[in-house]
């Protein structure tokens, strides 16, 4: 089994199928038999993300992620959280890129400096400013691609920085997804996920993913299993049942994206779009090298005239839901400032490159004409 698609839908699945059903089943159980003569941690437990639904998803999501291991998390904050926690330590320090998703940027900036571990930023688009780490830099934490601002860093430079500086680099692929980009192959240690997103792709649950390197995934599971970060029975059933269409979803919300993002590009009330895969955006090479020029289903742009324009834009759409979160099959739409970077200091938001008049679309599956009209009737045609 070689193709992507296939090892979505049949990926780490039990040679011998539970009772003939072809889609395996819940098990909505918390503990399990004890096998006699074994120990506590041989037996399965719900915290302690073993359960048979566990296994079934750490086996697909690593053959999918080409990882050694897989970890799935109750959300995608507690996989960012568990990991950093994890693998810092009072006296280190986490070397971060500039822009991030505003909950991440949020705990780094109030959570992660109470325990004594500092906090380094980096441009990571700009190789040349990156310099010597300090010798207590212990991890490197960036994204595949910007919430919002889509930008993509030097991610193959990036990782072999850290390596070369003896720090663990980890990479937040919620935006990417496996469809478009395998980390380990830059050369990351670790990735992260948000699963609430486009990996389960339904707007249905919360869930979290954690890839890479075993000996670092075991590391993160003790801590996670400390933190009590499980994903529940019915949630490893509903993001099984989701990624089995990653590959189908990811593809036609990058059409979608790349339709709205052109329309938006050539409209005369727009002053910016961003998104990776139009020739415009700063990191299109980038986009093309690695996502093979797929630039994911999210765009965010600026309408230029101001924060009440923007929000009369994101609150009248008739197919677009007003709402924040991305990746599912409908199409969202919403402003960052007010969503999931409302929590982020409103100059460091500024220096993010997202200010309040910024709105970011997240597409869905719908057809992309009807996509397109949405925003016409709303902002006019492109004239
Ligand atoms: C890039 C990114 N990472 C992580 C998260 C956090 O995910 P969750 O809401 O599943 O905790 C989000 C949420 O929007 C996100 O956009």
């Amino acid at each position: 089994m070689n193709g992507f698609q296939s090892k979505l839908v049949h990926g780490g699945e039990p040679e011998e199928r539970v009772g003939g059903a072809i889609v395996p089943p819940i098990y909505q159980s918390a503990t399990f038999e004890q096998v006699p003569g074994s120990g506590y941690h041989d037996g399965r437990y719900i915290r302690l993300s073993n359960t048979p639904s566990h296994d079934l998803l750490h086996d697909k999501l690593s053959l999918i992620c080409g990882t050694e291991a897989a970890l799935v998390a109750s959300s995608g904050m507690a996989a960012i959280t568990s990991t950093l926690l994890a693998l810092l330590g009072s006296g280190d320090t986490v070397v971060a890129q500039d822009l991030l998703y505003g909950g991440t940027e949020s705990f780094l900036a109030s959570e992660v400096p109470r325990w004594g571990i500092e906090v380094q930023r980096i441009d990571a688009c700009d190789v040349s400013s990156w310099g010597t780490p300090p010798p207590s830099a212990r991890v490197l934490y960036c994204e595949a691609i910007t919430n919002p601002t889509c930008r993509i860093g030097d991610l193959r430079a990036l990782a072999s920085w850290a390596r070369d500086h003896g720090m663990i680099s980890v990479i937040d692929a919620t935006f990417a997804t496996p469809a478009l980009m395998r980390p380990v192959d830059l050369g990351f240690d670790l990735e992260v996920h948000s699963a609430t997103k486009a990996m389960n792709g339904h707007g249905d649950i919360a869930a979290g993913v954690i890839a890479g390197r075993e000996s670092l995934v075991h590391q993160v599971k003790h801590c996670l299993d400390h933190l009590g970060g499980h994903l529940d029975a019915n949630a490893c059933f509903l993001l099984h049942r989701g990624i089995r269409t990653l590959g189908l979803r990811v593809e036609r919300q990058c059409q979608n994206a790349f339709a709205v993002a052109s329309f938006l590009e050539g409209h005369p009330a727009v002053s910016v779009t961003h998104y990776p895969a139009l020739e415009s955006h700063p990191d299109h090479a980038r986009c093309q090298e690695w996502f093979g020029g797929k630039g994911g289903g999210v765009l965010s742009f600026d309408v230029g005239a101001g924060v009440e324009e923007a929000e009369r834009i994101a609150t009248s759409m008739k197919l677009m839901a007003t709402a924040p979160s991305l990746g599912g099959v409908e199409t969202l739409i919403i402003r960052p400032a007010s969503s999931s970077h409302a929590a982020v200091d409103p100059a460091v938001r500024l220096q993010m490159g997202v200010p309040d008049s910024l709105v970011r679309i997240a597409c869905g599956v719908e057809d992309s004409d009807d996509l397109v009209a949405d925003l016409a009737r709303v902002m006019g045609n492109r004239g």
